[in-house]
């Protein structure tokens, strides 16, 4: 088996972001900031760490901000350059020219419609899929670029939930255990009775293209909604298929309280910041 490398990576950003009205009326979810960066640039930096050549938006309507946030801003560069400011903070999203791609997704048929609009540009190669609700600090995707470089087949990220939060996400049940790999045995989503584990999915995978065929005829499942976990399930048993559990941290943006706790945890991380957050914190009688 050869194993071809992961260069292309999806990120499906046309959710309306209901839960977070009305910050986001007029606004993408994924422009929703965590001290002073997007949540999209989190995903595209982590994608960019681990070796993506090729970022793939998988966009709607109202949805506008992000192209303007992937290009080059020739007012903000000049001011900048004019007032003989530091031009780090622009630069860092900086792509190369032609490198972003945004397709439309039509009609919010669910994530696996999402990841299936984006067939023609992925073609015949495996490519990553990042949700940007969820930010992992340390380096998700780049650790499990690695294990897919040893294993290769489809490579998803796992991590253990309490058994009270399992009918939210879709779930593994697991076979052998190999350090941080876990062989995948079937999935599920959002499962209603009792779940197959613990082992949720947050938002990382690595897929073989013919995930895509798959998804050509895969019909609605959970909520009515055309599901990325099912078409991955219809592909085990004829390629590997592993989980992977991070190490690192992770904070679920698209939740408020998961948001609030990342700007926290985030903001005592930064050394400009750190001083007065927890000097706030520490006034406070909890
Ligand atoms: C999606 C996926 C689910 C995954 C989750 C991670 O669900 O369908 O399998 O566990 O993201 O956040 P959603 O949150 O879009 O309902």
């Amino acid at each position: 088996m050869t194993i071809k490398p992961v260069r292309k990576a999806v990120f499906p950003v046309a959710g309306l972001g209901t839960r977070f009205l009305p910050a986001t009326k007029a606004m993408p979810k994924e422009m929703l900031t965590v001290v002073d960066k997007p949540l999209i640039q989190y995903a595209v930096e982590e994608a960019l760490e681990a070796g993506i050549e090729q970022i793939i938006f998988v966009t709607g309507r109202g949805k506008g901000a992000l192209e303007d946030h992937f290009d080059v801003s020739y007012e903000l560069e000049a001011t900048m350059k004019a007032r003989g400011k530091s031009m780090a903070a622009i630069d860092g999203i900086r792509q190369k020219p032609g490198s972003p791609v945004y397709v439309r997704q039509q009609e919010p048929l669910g994530l696996g419609h999402a990841v299936w609009c984006a067939r023609e540009i992925v073609g015949d190669e495996p490519f990553a899929v990042l949700l940007p609700d969820e930010l992992m600090v340390g380096g998700f995707l780049r650790q499990m670029v690695e294990a897919y470089n040893r294993v290769g087949g489809n490579v998803i990220g796992a991590l253990e939930v309490p058994d009270s939060e399992t009918d939210k996400y879709g779930i593994i049940s697991p076979g052998k255990v190999d350090g941080r790999l876990t062989e995948v045995r079937a999935l599920v989503e959002k499962p209603k009775g009792k779940a197959p584990s613990n082992l949720m999915i947050p938002g990382r995978y690595i897929l073989q293209p013919e995930v895509m065929r798959v998804l050509d005829n895969q019909a609605p499942g959970a909520g009515g909604e055309i599901q990325l976990t099912d078409a991955m399930a219809k592909l085990i048993g004829d390629q590997p298929f592993h989980g992977f559990t991070f190490d690192g941290q992770r904070y679920d943006c698209g939740d408020k309280a998961g948001w609030l706790t990342a700007n926290i945890a985030l903001g005592l991380a930064r050394e400009d910041l750190r001083a007065p957050v927890r000097d706030f914190i520490a006034t406070l009688d909890l």
